[in-house]
């Protein structure tokens, strides 16, 4: 007699499980009228819907109406905790200005630092929960959050103190990345700041997060300082992960894959050599199409010659107030698929396994195989091609984190109410 399952969702268009190593011929591991059932806030089984409800007469029923059914997406690259937003720095690039003028300028994450400065822990966990909501509302089950907006010691800890707060209080899977070097505080001198981030510090910053990150780029770190950074973040535990090639190809993917990188992130402009290196050791590149889209810029990272190169990829949103303030990764799936030369199967893949993989839990989340956390998302549409095709819309119906019900509609939220002080 097999085991009983707690809850059953069953005649759903089809099942997406998206196995990590899915087959050419069916990549996204699709079971037509698929059903997958959950004991213990895991997946027990997956297989046909008649099956399953001959093996779970008790479970409790969830009748998915003919729609579509698939792993929740994972996130993989946020900057969801900030003060503030930047509405009108969008309108200075409309009339000219581009992003780094902004920055250099003292706009830009400047602005951001000092929003984030000026909130107190409890206003910056108060208006990233609205945020994870509405990330839950477009099928987001797990995300990674980065500090940043701190640029000094005591407002990155507060940063990384509300990653961890929402870590403890949501439904989501958090991930907590420490990038204390996103740029360079104003007024202080660059060998003193790069000093001051690999030295003893460190420590303390692990203790709060996982992941050390680096934005390596003209205005912000220079390849030999992130190569520093980086180097003395994983003598002091940290798993790495880098902000390479956002504009500038500086060859800083390449160095951070050398170093083991878990990820390496935006990607548009890659140095010669660069892929090969993140293939050979493992680093996932990690797109953010919804940047080029919002900021206008004419390029997007090339996904196809990532994949042609053996390199695993992740799609995530980028979430930020001044590059992409999009929650959405179904949009994320129509960029990837109309800009960065994937297929839908190799986007939907990259929004959920390959996210997972690109924060280190490919095997405990990403899928819908046995043993996995049930995160579960019920789409308003019959097959994976449908997310492209509706683009701009949310095709997401309903969200289980852990096989628990999450999905609060959120669209009651205000997108821009909690962004301001
Ligand atoms: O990933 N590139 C650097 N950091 C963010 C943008 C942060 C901001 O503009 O506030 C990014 O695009
Ligand atoms: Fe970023």
């Amino acid at each position: 007699m097999p085991t009983e399952a707690d809850l059953l969702i069953h005649n759903s268009s089809m099942l997406l499980r998206v196995p990590v190593d899915g087959s050419d011929d069916n990549a996204l591991g699709v079971i037509r009228d698929g059903a997958v059932a959950v004991k213990d806030r895991k997946v027990l089984e997956t297989g046909t819907s008649t099956d399953l409800l001959k093996n779970h007469p008790s479970a409790q029923k969830v009748d998915a109406g003919g729609r579509m059914v698939m792993p929740g997406f994972v996130d993989a690259h946020t900057h969801l905790v900030h003060g503030g937003e930047r509405a009108a720095e969008m309108e200075m690039r409309l009339a000219g200005k581009t992003y780094l003028d902004i920055l250099k300028s003292g706009g830009g994450i400047y602005s951001t630092v000092a929003a984030t400065r000026a909130a107190s822990l409890e206003e910056l966990t108060v208006s990233a929960e609205k945020r994870l909501a509405m990330a839950a509302a477009h099928g987001t089950t797990t995300v990674e959050i980065k500090s940043g907006y701190g640029l000094d010691a005591g407002t990155e800890m507060k940063m990384l103190e509300c990653i961890a707060s929402l870590a403890e209080s949501s439904p989501l899977d958090i991930v907590s990345t420490y990038l204390g070097a996103h740029t360079l505080p104003a007024g202080r001198p660059r060998t003193e700041v790069v000093d001051e981030l690999t030295g003893p510090a460190l420590g303390g910053f692990r203790r709060h997060a996982e992941f050390c990150d680096v934005f390596c780029e003209d205005g912000a770190f220079s390849f030999d300082e992130s190569r520093r950074i980086l180097t003395a973040a994983k003598a002091a535990g940290f798993r790495l992960k880098i902000h390479a090639g956002q504009f500038n190809p500086l060859g800083a993917a390449g160095m951070a894959a050398e170093l083991g990188a878990v990820s390496a992130d935006h990607l548009e402009e890659l140095a010669p050599g660069e892929a090969g290196k993140m293939a050979e050791n493992g680093t996932v590149a990690v797109l953010l199409p919804g940047v080029p889209f919002f900021l206008q810029g004419s390029k997007y990272a090339d996904g196809r010659q990532l994949i042609d190169a053996g390199v695993r990829l992740a799609l995530a949103t980028d979430y930020n107030p001044g590059s992409c303030p999009s929650y959405s990764m179904p949009f994320m799936i129509a960029l990837g698929v109309f800009q960065c030369g994937l297929s839908t199967s190799e986007a939907v893949r990259a929004a959920t396994t390959g996210g997972a993989a690109a924060i280190g839990r490919q095997n405990s989340l990403g899928s819908l195989t046995e043993g996995k956390s049930a995160d579960i998302i019920i789409l308003n549409i019959e097959k994976p091609e449908e997310i492209p095709y509706y683009f701009g819309t949310n095709p997401v119906h309903t969200v289980y984190k852990r096989g628990k019900l999450i999905t609060a509609a959120a669209r009651h939220l205000n997108y821009s109410h909690h962004q301001r002080k």
